[in-house]
């Protein structure tokens, strides 16, 4: 169940039964030349839909667009700066409070993003306290990565090995070609596994110098949208445990 098809007493009814609702977070960055630069958007808005489907839980709309300053390099990239990202999602997070949500799970597809996200947590919490005290509601936000479970990283060792990578990884590029199967991408990848070592970079330019092709240790032309099908089933079976659970926690 997606908010934004849902109407507004359809809202009111939900929030008589849960408090939780499910917020996919992306990003809007180059993603080497096979990845569709939407890549982590659609990974998380995909996984959020498929968590929502089995726990009957409403997903918020995605954030599209994320912390990716260090991609900007590459045409097409978008950013928020953090200030800019700690902003969006703290105002998600009080608009939807506001009505009686109070478990956030944010379902990220970019690492990028987690800094900001947590400090949004921290002024979120901060805000509802200065400006309610006691009458604070007990909201409570949590960040899972769709592809970081371990039954997920079982299954893209499984699937892809060493090649599977750390950017424009192989399984990222599957999901996406399990959500869109007519936007497949083809492109000759030279060196067929790209070097290089996940946060060895500093600024954008640095990015580009370490990493030419934009991706990082991954050899993309192995995903699958067969592939990316078992990720998710796999990773939306994980992720709606997880979510169960923290709606559960006492
Ligand atoms: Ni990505």
């Amino acid at each position: 169940m997606q908010l934004q098809q849902s109407t507004c007493p359809e809202v009111e009814a939900y929030l008589e039964r849960s408090r939780g609702i499910l917020v996919p977070v992306g990003s809007t960055e180059q993603h080497g030349p096979m990845g569709v630069i939407g890549t982590d958007a659609i990974c998380a808005e995909v996984v959020a839909r498929g968590i929502g489907e089995i726990a009957a839980a409403l997903v918020a709309p995605t954030i599209h667009v994320g912390m990716s300053e260090h991609h900007m390099q590459f045409a097409g990239s978008m950013t928020l700066r953090p200030s800019t990202l700690i902003a969006v999602v703290h105002d998600y997070i009080l608009s939807l409070a506001a009505h009686g949500f109070e478990r956030f799970f944010f379902v990220n597809a970019h690492a990028g993003n987690i800094p900001s996200l947590r400090a949004a947590f921290y002024e979120a919490y901060g805000e509802l306290r200065m400006t309610r005290g006691a009458e604070a509601p007990p909201v409570r936000c949590k960040i899972v990565n769709w592809s970081e479970p371990d039954a997920v990283k079982e299954l893209r060792s499984e699937l892809f090995g060493s090649a599977d990578g750390s950017h424009a990884s192989a399984t990222e590029v599957a999901l996406t070609q399990f959500a869109d199967p007519a936007n497949i991408k083809d492109a000759a990848l030279d060196p067929p596994v790209a070097p290089g070592e996940p946060g060895r970079f500093y600024d954008s330019r640095d990015f580009r110098t370490r990493h030419a092709d934009g991706r990082i240790a991954s050899n993309p032309a192995l995903a699958t949208p067969e592939a990316g099908q078992r990720l998710f089933e796999r990773a939306v079976d994980e992720l709606a445990r997880q979510y169960a659970d923290f709606l559960a926690e006492a």
